[in-house]
């Protein structure tokens, strides 16, 4: 007999529904997926105790769901893009961080990032295309938490363009433009050159755009740079580094930034030391990041 086939399995009145659901779901084998799913029923039930939506209004937040789903093509992921804009992706980060609390914070993924970014060597530059833009260069080192360099992490990077995209939104810029992987040497240390990214809009095309409508929030995001730090016995690092002039600092629309992501970017005038070669201003950019052991995994691209 199923547990709903039980006596008493009959919904008497909005007060009998959550315990009649979690006794016909109290089979569930698998320990953890019990744990999610109840506390979800009762988590979503005690909000509609709460807002009683009218049936137009829950017909409303059915269809947007759906929406959602529909907005999303192979280059597009809507679904990332509401739980960043709810602060969904930023607080399951920060609950994450807080078992792991002396390496380098995290942040959210995001919904642009791409499997099989292009490999370089240490130093090379990740930019495909002559579009204008202020160099920078970026260094740093990858160390545990007893401070000794992890040598052999695996450094991907992506960004947007000085005009604020990213390649996969910009039929201007070559294919994994802005973005790629480099591995650290034997001081746990790597360095690339790249331009500077302009802060950017989220995309406002679908019903996550309408919802910030809706809430009178502006879209943008303060510019960036994203990584996702790889290497066998620590637990994979998703991060961001934010540029500590950019506007929308204090206002991200997917609240990624921390006190401690904030990064340097230090403007260096044409022909003055460090990059002395250069014939137009550019930056310098310094960033360390502390893994926690743990198990290394990858994480699943939003899009293709
Ligand atoms: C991003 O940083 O790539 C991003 C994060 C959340 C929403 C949209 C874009
Ligand atoms: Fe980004």
């Amino acid at each position: 007999m199923y547990e709903s086939e039980k006596a008493g399995s009959i919904v008497t009145d909005a007060a009998s529904v959550t315990d009649i659901v979690l006794a016909a779901m109290s089979k569930t084998e698998n320990p953890r997926l019990k744990e999610i799913v109840d506390a979800l029923v009762k988590h979503s039930h005690a909000f509609l105790n709460e807002v009683k939506l009218s049936d137009e209004e829950f017909e409303q937040g059915l269809d947007f769901v759906r929406q959602v789903g529909l907005a999303c093509t192979d280059s597009h992921n809507e679904v990332v893009l509401l739980a960043d804009v709810l602060g969904i992706s930023t607080l399951v980060k920060a609950l994450n961080n807080s078992i792991h609390d002396e390496r380098t914070g995290g942040a959210l993924l995001g919904p642009f990032f791409r499997g099989g970014s292009p490999r370089y060597e240490l130093g090379a530059s990740i930019v495909q295309d002559d579009a204008p833009g202020a160099p920078v260069f970026v260094s740093g080192q990858v160390l545990n938490t007893r401070q000794e360099p992890i040598r052999n992490a695996k450094v991907d990077v992506w960004q947007a363009s000085p005009v604020g995209l990213y390649e996969n939104q910009d039929p201007e810029q070559p294919d994994m433009n802005l973005r790629g992987h480099f591995f650290t040497d034997a001081n746990g240390k790597f360095h690339f050159r790249s331009v500077r990214p302009a802060g950017y809009p989220v995309p406002t095309h679908g019903p996550v755009g309408e919802l910030l409508r809706a809430q009178h929030r502006h879209p943008f995001r303060p510019a960036h740079l994203h990584f996702v730090i790889y290497a066998e016995g620590y637990s994979t690092l998703i991060s961001q580094i934010f540029a500590d002039d950019a506007e929308y600092l204090e206002s991200d629309v997917v609240f990624g930034v921390t006190r401690a992501l904030v990064g340097k970017f230090e403007r260096h005038e044409a022909g003055t030391t460090p990059q002395p070669e250069q014939k137009v201003h550019y930056c310098t950019l310094e960033c360390k990041f502390v893994l926690a052991e743990g198990v290394a995994t990858h994480p699943m691209p939003p899009i293709k």
